[in-house]
């Protein structure tokens, strides 16, 4: 099985390609990453020297190289998680959000057509769904609730899925989407809540949180998310949605306290600022399909998690410290100084 994973440079990728060279060791996994600021060679490190592994530095919007590309390797099939996915930055500057998240789908989805494919996988996102009410606490995203979207990311996402589906439906391409809840865990990126509030306690800097804090979150470990895609790629109906989240809401405020407690750092460091523009209120993610279907269920408590990734923040500055003092310091400035 030859599998190209796009995007696998990033924080879920990486883990993506762990999990499957480990579970899979006779497959071929193909990275394609164009190594954004998001994007991290040494992150892939452990596994450069695998036979079964091979990075390609590529843009999914480049026709050309995408098409070579599959002339090269003829993959039966491709698990799309390149995108820009930080919502922040799409409110920001939405252009490339769309050109990467919906026109880099579609060529994705084309060479698919061209050459060939057993699956296409859209790694997606509860986002698309919108927001939930803090007041329901009865109310869930399922694969059926209506695509309602607040951010230019979120949109993006939005508007690729309904390719995805459109592609199945027009041209047959035999496509899944798996719709998850926010991830922790090794490798994420530290613009994100959870390792950007670790990296500050650690620094003892002030932990910015968006107004209240009272904004709800699903949060999964990431290898419960990788466990999920490789059940839906194998054993997953074409043409379907597949919903990913164990149950596990938290609020922002909440989060931010625990890091603190674990780390020994006062809650005086925690800052409230000028919230996120458009701020979705609640994500709860429905996984009874997922769970009836495919028996999926998530593996990791969020109590051990977030020990886990705390923990790979300490031994792994190594990782985190070239990223935080480069570029990221002028985004951090751009994004926090006035906030
Ligand atoms: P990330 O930002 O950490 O990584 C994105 C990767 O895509 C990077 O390696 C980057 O270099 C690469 N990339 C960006 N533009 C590219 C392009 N034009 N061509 C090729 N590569 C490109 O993102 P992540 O958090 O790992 O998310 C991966 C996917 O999962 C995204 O599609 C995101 O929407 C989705 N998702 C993320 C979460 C989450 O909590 N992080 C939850 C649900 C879904
Ligand atoms: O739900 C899935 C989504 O989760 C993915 O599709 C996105 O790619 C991923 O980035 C994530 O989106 P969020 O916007 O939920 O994640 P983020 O880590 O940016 O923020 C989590 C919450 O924390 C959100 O309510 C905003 C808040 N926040 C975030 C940052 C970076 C703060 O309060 N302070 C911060 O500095």
């Amino acid at each position: 099985m030859n599998i190209i994973v796009t995007g696998g440079a990033g924080f879920i990728g990486s883990n993506f390609i762990f999990h499957m060279l480990k579970e899979h060791p006779d497959y071929r996994i193909i990275c394609l990453d164009k190594l954004t600021y998001a994007g991290n060679l040494s992150t892939l490190e452990p596994v450069m020297d695998n036979p079964n592994f091979r990075f390609v530095k590529l843009d999914i919007c480049d026709r050309e190289g995408v098409y070579k590309l599959f002339e090269e390797e003829y993959p039966d099939m491709v698990v799309n998680f390149a995108a820009e996915s930080h919502v922040d930055r799409s409110i920001e500057n939405p252009e490339v959000f769309l050109q990467t998240n919906i026109i880099g789908t579609a060529t994705l989805m084309d060479a698919c057509r061209k050459y060939g494919i057993q699956r296409y996988h859209q790694v997606s996102t509860d986002e698309v769904y919108g927001d939930l009410p803090l007041d329901r606490p009865d109310l869930f995203f399922t694969e059926e609730t209506p695509i309602h979207t607040s951010s230019p990311y979120s949109s993006s996402k939005a508007g690729a899925d309904l390719l995805v589906l459109a592609y199945h439906r027009t041209y047959g391409l035999p496509v899944t989407i798996s719709r998850c809840s926010n991830n922790y865990g090794p490798y994420h990126f530290p613009e994100k809540l959870i390792p950007l509030m670790i990296i500050n306690c650690l620094h003892d800097k002030p932990l910015p949180v968006y107004g209240e804090g009272l904004n709800v979150r699903d949060w999964l470990y990431v290898e419960d998310h990788c466990r999920a895609i490789d059940l839906i790629i194998h054993n997953g109906k074409v043409g379907e949605v597949y919903n990913v989240g164990g149950h596990n809401e938290m609020k922002n405020i909440d989060i931010v306290k625990l890091i603190c407690k674990e780390l020994g750092k006062p809650e005086t460091l925690i800052t409230h600022v000028t919230d996120r523009k458009g701020h979705d209120m609640r994500y709860a993610i429905d996984p009874t399909k997922i769970h009836n279907d495919l028996g999926w269920l998530p593996e990791t408590k969020f109590a051990d998690g977030i020990k886990k990734t705390i923990q790979w923040y300490l031994d792994n500055e190594d990782w985190w410290q070239p990223i935080v003092s480069g570029e990221y310091q002028d985004y951090y400035e751009k994004m926090y100084k006035n906030r």
